[in-house]
């Protein structure tokens, strides 16, 4: 279990990040969204125990992560935003230098390194040189290095940036995995289709405050499109036909584009069989009943303004 509280950090003037505060359970992975300078990485340091508060704290287990060499802080492995990797080294020899960190050596060093590989993908590749990487590899390797101590809390800071579709895949199915042991996962991305695929629970955080914190079905409700049902209708009536349905209780909008009603509704569940009633009790024929869900990145952009990727 990893409890954030009331983290705060300045640079001069700024507020990089500001009353941050989450928890994040065994067995769920958190996507922390938000776009460019919203203190996700400063936040990500200082959980990882990387960058000193200037207020707030961060709990595993009930235990205060405090300094550099806090006991605590191995059960946190860190993917970082950006990549530290030893280029002249092979990949196998910059994955024994993240075990030393650890004191791992010999057959435990040798069965973690191979566990991580297989994660990253890279077993056929761990003898070469770092230098003759890909970036979409040396990505996977960085993230093969955070779970050579085998922490029960992960945190990754865009940690698929470059990585091929495929690989990008399996990466998910082997994070599934570790979701499915019990690992607490805390999880930066850009690309929301990742936070929708992967996250429990998302929250997004936008000039150093986090703006929601729920889970993906109560975030999606945040925004106004999910409560608009899209109704087909055959048998349309002379211009304002559709005028009484705006009396219905919980109707807070009808329009009709000449094939299809959109009726936005207070309440989805509770307001969308009225509004099937009237249709029916006037005899219009329907074609088809969809509702809209709203995607994240609509989400995003309703409430912070800005499209995750151009933000
Ligand atoms: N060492 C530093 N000194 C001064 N300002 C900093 C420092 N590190 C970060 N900042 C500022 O703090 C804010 C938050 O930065 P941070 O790296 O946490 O953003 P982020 O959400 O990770 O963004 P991105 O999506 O681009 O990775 C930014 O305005 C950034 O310029
Ligand atoms: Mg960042």
């Amino acid at each position: 279990m990893l409890e954030v509280k009331g983290l705060h950090k300045r640079y001069g003037d700024l507020v990089a990040v500001e009353e941050v505060s989450f928890t994040a359970r065994p067995g769920e992975m958190v996507g922390l969204l938000g776009p460019n300078g919203a203190g996700k990485t400063t936040s990500v340091s200082m959980i990882a125990g990387l960058l000193k508060p200037d207020r707030g704290e961060v709990l595993i287990e009930g235990g205060l992560v405090r300094s550099e060499t806090d006991d605590v802080k191995r059960r946190i492995g860190l993917v970082p935003q950006d990549i530290a990797l030893h280029d002249e080294l092979s990949a196998r020899e910059n994955l024994a230098l993240f075990g030393a960190l650890y004191s791992l050596r010999g057959k435990p060093l040798a069965a973690a390194m191979d566990a991580a590989f297989d994660v990253a993908g890279l077993t056929d590749r761990a003898q070469d040189k770092v230098a003759t990487f890909s970036g979409g590899m040396k990505r996977r390797l960085n993230l093969a290095a955070a779970l050579l101590h085998a922490p029960a809390i992960l945190l990754l800071d865009e940690p698929t940036v470059g990585v091929d579709p495929q690989s990008r895949n399996q990466i998910f199915s082997n994070l599934e995995e570790l979701k499915r042991q019990g690992k607490t996962l805390v999880y930066t991305t850009h690309y929301m289709e990742e936070a929708e695929r992967l996250c429990d629970r998302i929250i997004i955080i936008d000039h150093g405050k986090v703006i929601a914190n729920d889970s993906l079905a109560a975030v999606r409700r945040m925004v106004p499109s999910v409560n608009i049902l899209e109704i087909g209708v055959e048998n349309p009536g002379r211009d304002g036909w559709m005028g009484g349905l705006r009396t219905v209780a919980g109707v807070v909008a009808v329009e009709w584009d000449g094939a299809a009603l959109s009726v936005t509704v207070k309440h989805l569940l509770e307001d969308s069989p009225a509004v099937l009633m009237w249709l029916h009790a006037h005899d219009y024929r329907c074609t088809h009943i969809a509702s809209q869900r709203a995607d994240l990145e609509t989400v995003f952009l309703t409430l912070t303004g800005r499209s995750v990727r151009n933000a």
